[in-house]
């Protein structure tokens, strides 16, 4: 369902003054994205998440805080019930790095520097720009670049504070013992990942970006769920799945020496969360649910993919400098025609969109609706699981 006709493009609108009109044109945004669910269920779900997220923008305070409302699982015979786990937590164990001592903190980075970019200038599309009148020299475009890659590391620091948080949950709530203790390593691998952005960002590129509304209604969402899968589905494979296609496209192109091996360090650690996930998800959406139950899966993961597909469009960046040069309607334009981040999708949905089929969440029923939306190509690649880390870090 879409929003009333009227309400779009209406000349009204585009003669506000510019701080009006950005806040109706996303509340305009907002709603459409909220009327196009259509599982009652996961309305009931994620309306609580999106009216947080969306229309109070709870995101953007210092602190937030998410009732959870789920049980910890205790079992006090300590069974060796998943072998695969076991043999993961053994990994994890091994792999372990330290980022203050196996990172290069006195390399110099200079988001200014074109012989050392952190992002190719073929990340952005500048004469699409120009088509909407704004034109910038070389030092301007440096800007935009430093903008855009602080915009993104930000969203992922927030998004690791999200998956530090959701697999301290994941560790008390999850059934499986062997799960608890791979789970603890991940606490402890998350918690890396959070120092790590967190350092470069406030050491190394001197700004941070508030969370994207969009991710802040995703984390909310999991968290205050109190069902023990959901909060595997929506962070192991959904938010990792996001968090690897896009670590995965910023190694790939940053020149930047520290940021680059920062990032092979985190993929590394991502894809056994991914596999993680997986492991526990597999059994119980094959024959673990009823038939209600798997559909709401299938229908929830559809609609956590579409948000990440059509709203991570950096919204903060046209509001801190564009929304008085151009539309939100070209801006989106602009990101959607960006060709690193059309890059960055298609490595997410290349990691994702399998993930989904090896847990069994893509059936007949829901595949035509992946198709509709240009997804169809990524159903039959190889799952996270099938993948060594050399090629996950090679995007
Ligand atoms: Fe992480
Ligand atoms: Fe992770």
């Amino acid at each position: 369902m879409q929003l009333p006709k009227f309400l779009e493009n209406n000349p009204l609108v585009e003669r506000l003054p510019t701080e009006v009109r950005t806040k109706v044109e996303a509340w305009m945004d907002n709603v459409n994205t909220v009327l196009t669910i259509e599982n009652m269920g996961v309305l009931k779900s994620m309306g609580p998440s999106a009216m947080r997220g969306l229309f109070l923008q709870k995101g953007r305070h210092k602190t937030a805080e998410m009732r959870s409302n789920h049980s910890a699982h205790f079992n006090f015979s300590y069974p060796s019930d998943n072998g695969a786990m076991k043999a993961l937590y053994e990994k994890a164990k091994r792999l372990q790095w330290n980022g203050s001592v196996d990172l290069d903190w006195s390399t110099p980075v200079d988001p200014f520097n074109p012989n050392v970019p952190l992002i190719g200038e073929g990340f952005v599309d500048w004469n699409l720009l120009s088509g909407f009148g704004i034109r910038f020299n070389e030092r301007e475009q440096l800007d935009f670049l430093w903008r855009i890659t602080t915009w993104m590391l930000s969203q992922f620091l927030h998004g690791e504070q999200g998956a530090l948080m959701a697999s301290a949950q994941v560790t008390e709530a999850t059934p499986i013992f062997d799960g608890k203790y791979y789970g603890a390593t991940q606490v402890m691998d998350e918690a890396r990942h959070v120092e790590v952005f967190s350092r470069y960002l406030d050491s190394k590129l001197e700004h941070r970006y508030d969370i994207n509304d969009n991710l802040f209604t995703i984390i909310d969402g999991l968290m205050t769920d109190s069902r023990w899968d959901m909060k595997f589905l929506g962070m192991q494979i959904l938010v990792e799945g996001l968090a690897l296609g896009a670590f995965g496209t910023l190694y790939k192109m940053t020149s930047e020496p520290l940021l680059k091996e920062l990032l092979r360090l985190v993929i590394q650690d991502e894809a056994r969360h991914v596999h993680f996930g997986l492991l526990a998800l597999k059994p119980l959406y094959n024959g673990g649910l009823s038939e209600k139950e798997r559909i709401e899966r299938e229908d929830w993961a559809f609609e956590i993919v579409l948000l990440m597909r059509n709203r991570f469009l950096a919204h903060e960046l046209y509001e801190e400098g564009f929304a008085h040069r151009m539309s939100r309607k070209e801006w989106n334009f602009f990101m959607d025609e960006m060709p690193g981040m059309s890059m960055f999708r298609r490595v997410m949905f290349k990691r994702l969109v399998p993930n989904l089929r090896a847990i069994g969440l893509l059936t007949p029923r829901i595949l035509h609706r992946y198709e509709k939306v240009g997804l169809g190509d990524f159903i039959h690649l190889p799952a996270t699981s099938e993948i060594s880390d050399h090629d996950l870090s090679a995007a």
